[in-house]
């Protein structure tokens, strides 16, 4: 089965064709990162206008390499949420009227799902790492979502906590803007961090207990925010020292929860995704500390963490070959409220998947 994927939910337009065995024929992004730079952030509107530009030239590049193009893959996946409004409906849109006009299934697909499952998608000639095998935990980390998942088969999943308030990604991205060093933050940050002293300022380390699978990652916005406030933005040496400290609590934070859920759901293996996956730091420390607890750590490729359409293809295969579709009247959402509600619960402890 060859599916297009189609992503519209933040600042990148997406299309791509993968095989359901995680085959990626081709992916095509269109990055908005220079639209928004002069703005610091996402600006919604911007994305929606250049989501509307990009649609048509992304996706046929996408279609290009499949001899029969559009007539021979065997349906249309998009993604349906959580993202912006405006740009997850010139996606939703453009994908109904390509599946209507050709024929094809239609599926929607939780963005969430695809970077969940993004570790299954084989780029380029092999030889490929071995998959994940189910169930594994999930860290996924981007810039508007921060939490660990149990993913018992490609359609099920189970939140097992998440961030009360930033995104780890925001939080960089934040970070990145009271320093003065641009957007998006994380990749910046994480390039300055490498040649920082991890130990040099003393931040705080959020939501710290082990037992908790919540984040929470404003106080250190706060904290870097106090501290340029009474020093002013550090430079040099001092400004490479203060990314590497706030990485590290970041990825120190991450990890740790990582693993703490892995024991908690005698789970072997851990599988990073999101854009944060992307970070050198979180990567390697991972990998050192799962080795150290028997926890295998499976670390995509940085095309497979950040936005993409393949993922979307993906996590729409397996939708349709277990013989899911959904109507015309396909939706957009914005939050994963459904997803959040009933899988954790307010005491703390979880709820296991059905
Ligand atoms: O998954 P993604 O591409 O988009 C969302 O769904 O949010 O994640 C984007 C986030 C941004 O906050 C960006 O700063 C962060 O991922 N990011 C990184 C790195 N590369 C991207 N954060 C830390 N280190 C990186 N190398
Ligand atoms: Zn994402």
């Amino acid at each position: 089965m060859i599916v297009l994927g189609i992503e519209s939910s933040c600042d990148e337009t997406a299309a791509a064709l993968v095989r359901s065995d995680g085959t990626v024929l081709s992916d095509v992004v269109s990055s908005q990162v220079r639209l928004h730079a002069p703005y610091g952030g996402v600006v919604p509107e911007i994305a929606s206008r250049a989501h509307l530009d990009s649609i048509v030239p992304v996706v046929q590049q996408a279609l290009a390499p499949l001899p029969g193009g559009l007539a021979a893959v065997d349906g249309v996946a998009v993604t349906h949420g959580p993202g912006l409004s405006g740009a997850l409906l010139v996606g939703i849109q453009f994908a109904k009227a390509l599946a209507f006009d050709a024929g094809k299934p239609l599926v929607g697909v939780n963005h969430l799902d695809g970077h969940l499952l993004a570790v299954f998608l084989r780029r380029g000639d092999g030889p490929h790492p071995p998959p994940p095998p189910y169930p594994f935990v999930a860290l996924l980390a981007s810039g508007g979502h921060t939490a660990l998942y149990r993913v018992d088969e490609p359609t099920q999943t189970a939140l097992l906590g998440q961030t009360r308030d930033d995104a780890a990604g925001e939080a960089f991205d934040k970070c990145a803007k009271l320093l003065g060093l641009g957007y998006p933050g994380g990749p910046l940050v994480d390039k300055l961090a490498a040649t920082g002293d991890p130990s040099a300022v003393e931040l705080p380390m959020p939501m710290a207990q082990r037992s908790s699978l919540e984040f929470s990652f404003s106080g250190l916005k706060t904290a870097i925010a106090r501290r340029v406030e009474r020093d002013g933005v550090p430079t040099g040496q001092e400004l490479s020292d203060l990314c590497a400290s706030f990485q590290h609590v970041i990825v120190e934070t991450l990890v740790r929860k990582s693993l703490a859920a892995c024991a908690a759901e005698g789970v072997e293996h851990l599988v990073l995704g999101g854009g944060v996956a992307a970070n050198r730091g979180l990567r390697a420390r991972a990998v050192e500390q799962g080795a150290a607890r028997g926890v295998h750590v499976h670390v995509p490729p940085l095309a497979s963490c950040t936005d993409n359409a393949a993922m979307i293809a993906y996590a729409g295969a397996a939708r349709l070959s277990r013989g899911e579709r959904d109507g015309f009247d396909l939706q957009s959402f914005t939050r994963d409220k459904a997803r959040a509600r009933g899988r954790f619960r307010p005491d703390g402890t979880l709820n296991k998947p059905a």
